[in-house]
């Protein structure tokens, strides 16, 4: 008896010291290869926020930054037990990003979806999870449908859509005879009208609807994202033992919304083809001639949900934050205003050019996306083996699979960069300065170098033209303020209704 206890004892110590070892086996790695390292907590790594409790993901990165920041270009971190290098120097992001980019060619999200290819097969289709000449195949084929020229082709959609966005605010003032609405929900109502109808060529009845009715897409579309999000949030979590991806078969998008997002797209393609459909610059097009060079009913679907995810969602979320803030900075949001109407003035619309070049609506987008930062940290994956100079004549050699953490959302608020960082101050980029502070490392909204934002055209033309529309006809101003808050996915949100005001001028 004793001795079978002894013995179960003994096991149990020998387990907990096995999973100890295998939870600190690498946490020596970057002492030994000469790089200072953040003291990482031995279940958790450097990231205890990952995992919920008192700090989050970002919060963790902001600690690491700000105590080793100025003093090394990088540091040696944990993202659970596996090393990581974080990032604290901008010139060092961009070498990352842009001119060693053959060295950290795949994001960490790459490597979230290789199980389950055949089942999550709209995911592994993005390129945002896509690895090597996937990634590359499938960025060239979804991109040559949101050139420039693309984009202008179909900006019909977006003046039709910005139309609808004031007839809606309109309704919504009227009808409840109130002039405060909650700018969330309302943001959402625009991307998902203005993806529906350049995606798959649909009303998607978001903001033609009744007031506060909710359309069969949007509703799905809603249910559809916010899964998602919530899956990154636990693939992130799973950094801890990847293998439980493959044991609990997680996925990003269900089954269901699979099914629904393909019969959309093929009854979309059908009518269009059927020749009732009438022929348009959108997007559906786009795929239709992918599908003649042999595209599969699949990829086009792959292809459609990219779009959706961030032009939705992420389009969506940096305006409600856009017209959050200026719904504080009356001053700026008076500027843009004037500069608004004056493009107005001549011919009464602003074209696809005359959009893009408004200068202090630029400076005000990368402004307001500085402050909030959609996507809070970018996480490459070594690809080849290389070396990182950290200065005073020390050589990192660096291996493949080992990732580097960008914290973009840091380096967006280091005063190093940005004096009274928590200031909205479009003036900081005055004679498109926000190029340079691009080129030095320091304003990364939408990334940089070839993995840069792949819908950022799109995003901009979402976000520009809604405020446009907007800012002509009502003056916006915050009824409450909203503490910012961050989890373990990738952003950082604001928390709570956005109770705007809108006044008609
Ligand atoms: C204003 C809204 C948007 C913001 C702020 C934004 C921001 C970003 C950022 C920061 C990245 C990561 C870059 C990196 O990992 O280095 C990214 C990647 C990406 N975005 Fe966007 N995005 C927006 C809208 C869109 C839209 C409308 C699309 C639709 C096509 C899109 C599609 C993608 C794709 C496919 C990638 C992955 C690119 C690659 O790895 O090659 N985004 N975006």
């Amino acid at each position: 008896m004793w001795t079978l206890i002894a013995l179960l004892l003994g096991l149990v110590h020998v387990s907990f010291a096995l999973v100890y070892l295998y939870l600190t086996w690498f946490h020596t790695y970057w002492d030994k290869r000469g790089l200072v390292t953040a003291k990482p907590i031995t279940l958790l790594g450097s990231y205890p926020g990952l995992f919920g409790g008192s700090t989050t993901f970002i919060g963790d990165l902001g600690k690491i930054y700000n105590k080793y920041k100025g003093k090394h270009r990088a540091v040696g971190v944990f993202l659970t037990r596996q090393p990581q290098i974080l990032v604290l120097d901008p010139a060092l992001a961009h070498e990352v990003l842009v001119k060693n980019f053959s060295d950290f060619r795949d994001t960490v999200t790459s490597s979230y979806v290789t199980h389950s290819k055949d089942y999550d097969k709209y995911v592994a289709r993005n390129p945002f999870f896509s690895a090597g000449d996937e990634w590359k195949k499938r960025r060239t084929d979804g991109g040559a449908g949101l050139t420039s020229n693309k984009l202008k082709q179909a900006y019909v959609i977006w003046e039709q859509t910005g139309k609808t966005l004031l007839d809606y605010i309109g309704r919504s003032i009227e009808e409840r005879a109130d002039t405060v609405i909650e700018t969330r929900d309302l943001c959402y109502r625009y991307t998902a009208q203005a993806m529906g109808d350049f995606i798959w060529g649909i009303d998607a009845g978001s903001l033609s609807c009744g007031i506060n009715e909710t359309s069969q897409f949007q509703k799905l579309t809603t249910a559809w994202a916010y899964n998602a999000f919530q899956n990154m949030r636990n693939f992130n979590k799973t950094a801890i033992a990847p293998i439980m991806r493959r044991m609990f078969r997680m996925r990003f998008f269900t089954q269901e919304s699979n099914d629904i997002y393909l019969k959309l797209t093929q009854d979309a393609a059908k009518l269009r083809q059927s020749g009732s459909g009438t022929s348009r610059n959108d997007y559906l097009s786009h795929l239709l001639q992918l599908q003649q060079k042999g595209a599969t009913d699949d990829d086009m679907v792959g292809h459609a949900l990219t779009l959706l995810m961030d032009g939705f969602e992420t389009s969506g979320a940096v305006l409600y934050h856009f017209l959050y803030t200026l719904g504080e900075y009356q001053e700026q949001q008076e500027k843009l205003r004037a500069e608004i109407l004056n493009a107005l003035e001549t011919d009464k619309i602003i074209t696809y050019e005359q959009l893009n070049a408004l200068p202090y609506l630029d400076q005000c987008v990368n402004e307001s996306m500085r402050l909030t930062s959609a996507i809070g940290f970018f996480i490459k994956i070594c690809t080849k083996p290389t070396t990182i100079d950290l200065g005073d004549g020390k050589i990192l050699n660096v291996e493949p699979g080992i990732t580097v953490a960008i914290p973009t959302y840091h380096l967006h608020h280091d005063e190093a960069f940005y004096s009274d960082p928590m200031t909205f101050k479009p003036e900081r980029f005055d004679n498109d300065a926000a190029s340079e502070f691009t080129k030095r490392g320091c304003l990364l909204p939408f990334g940089d170098g070839p993995r840069i934002c792949m819908g950022m055209r799109m995003g901009l033309l979402n976000v520009k033209m809604a405020v446009v529309q907007i800012l002509s006809k009502y003056k916006v101003e915050q009824t409450t303020k909203l503490p910012l808050s961050s989890d373990s996915g990738l952003g950082i949100f604001l928390e709570g209704d956005v109770n705007l005001k809108y006044t008609k001028l």
